[in-house]
């Protein structure tokens, strides 16, 4: 989608189509970054980021920088945990506090009358170069601001950097009003799954929002280092990640279905306890029962087999018989590539979190000890593809962990 010499027909053609496209994604990760690569696109922007709206603050959500950021560990900056106060002394804070956007045609020659200053405590760090700026409120149709949009460095064709043109200031604001309105829709139902996991955390000390969210993202990233080194295309991992993200938060989903009797017993399970807890698999699929979207098919699928091994020894597929009407949902004991990719994913996923965090019950290993523990299993417990492309992205992984504690 570029704006460069086109009639205005086109682009709002364009625009129209891409909105379109962004309907069709759920997570609100997925669709920032859709958001962020079309309108630099759109404007022949080098870089560029997306914050969003956090009670008084304005939170760091999403990053893409063409000639910094590049090859496999580039996604580790997705990660990055910072946020600034709405006012009027940051660029980005003053665009969310006034709704005005600014084109700054180069950042260090603001004549210092303006209320807000440039920092360039990034470009030092990076040693990246920032010229030109267009800061665009991110306005859903009720007028609310949900984020900023932040432009940077304009690029002709040559590749010089020149400051954001009319058309730029015309039509990226218009693609960035309908694309708010899809930005505050991914909140939503991320806030949603979140309350679901309240309600299972509320019920399971052992579960927390934080590891779910670290079981998400860990698993989108390894997905994406796998396939990526399958030679998949850029199109479907995005798609695939957006989803398997969701899904992978929702793996113990099923443990709403465990009496508090087994899930608040303090101490070691009895084995027949063991027996039962392991039926969290089933009821979790048992949810998603009559799928009727990819999502929850992939839902059900992770729930389902999050505890099969590779070597086959895992479950449900060796539950005993008992398992009354959920029974069906059960399957054939499972290995190798028939234990769905997902489910494959979030277990090596959900196991290394396990390990590497604390909980009520242990101390976190070190982080030399998990990755010891988990090369044993390459091959026995998990898949060694997916091994593999974890080992690939350690500072990703590390960076994720850092972002969400507790
Ligand atoms: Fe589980
Ligand atoms: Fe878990």
């Amino acid at each position: 989608m570029e704006c460069t010499d086109r009639q205005p027909y086109d682009i709002v053609r364009d625009i129209l189509k891409v909105i379109e496209e962004l309907n069709t994604l759920k997570d609100v990760d997925s669709i920032l970054d859709k958001v962020l690569g079309e309108a630099r696109t759109m404007t022949h922007a080098d870089a560029g980021s997306i914050f969003l709206v956090d009670d008084d603050n304005l939170r760091f959500s999403y990053v893409h920088n063409d000639t910094l950021f590049t090859g496999p560990g580039a996604s580790k900056h997705l990660y990055t945990d910072y946020a600034l106060p709405i006012n009027e002394q940051s660029i980005v804070g003053y665009t969310a506090m006034t709704g005005e956007i600014l084109n700054i045609p180069d950042a260090y020659e603001l004549t210092g009358d303006e209320p807000y200053a440039f920092n360039k405590s990034f470009d030092e760090e990076t040693g990246y170069s920032t010229r030109s700026i267009l800061t665009i409120p991110l306005r859903t149709f009720q007028s609310r601001i949900v984020g900023v949009m932040q432009l940077i460095n304009a690029k002709d064709n040559c590749g010089l950097v020149h400051p954001f043109t009319n058309d730029d200031i015309q039509y990226a604001p218009l693609f960035a009003n309908s694309a708010s309105v899809i930005i505050e829709r991914g909140m939503m139902t991320r806030e949603i799954m979140l309350r679901m996991m309240k309600m299972a955390e509320m019920r399971d000390p052992m579960e927390t929002g934080a590891h779910v969210q670290r079981v998400g993202a860990y698993s989108a990233e390894i997905y994406q280092q796998l396939a990526r080194k399958q030679g998949v295309d850029q199109l479907t991992i995005k798609r695939k990640k957006d989803t398997l993200r969701l899904a992978a938060m929702l793996h113990d989903v099923g443990k709403v279905g465990i009496s508090d009797v087994i899930l608040k017993k303090p101490g070691r399970f009895e084995p027949h306890e063991a027996a039962i807890m392991k039926w969290h698999a089933v009821y979790g699929a048992a949810l998603f029962a009559n799928t009727t979207s990819e999502l929850d098919q992939l839902c059900k699928d992770i729930a389902l087999f999050h505890h099969e091994r590779w070597d086959g020894k895992g479950y449900p597929g060796r539950l005993p018989d008992d398992l009354g009407e959920v029974r069906e949902l059960c399957v054939q004991e499972l290995a190798g590539e028939d234990i769905p990719l997902a489910a494959r994913i979030t277990a090596l996923a959900d196991v290394y979190d396990a390990l590497i965090s604390q909980r009520v019950y242990k101390q976190a290993w070190p982080e030399e000890e998990v990755l010891e523990e988990i090369k044993r299993g390459r091959g026995t417990q998990f898949d060694p593809e997916v091994v593999d492309a974890f080992l690939d992205i350690q500072d990703v992984i590390r960076a994720i962990r850092h972002k969400f504690q507790g």
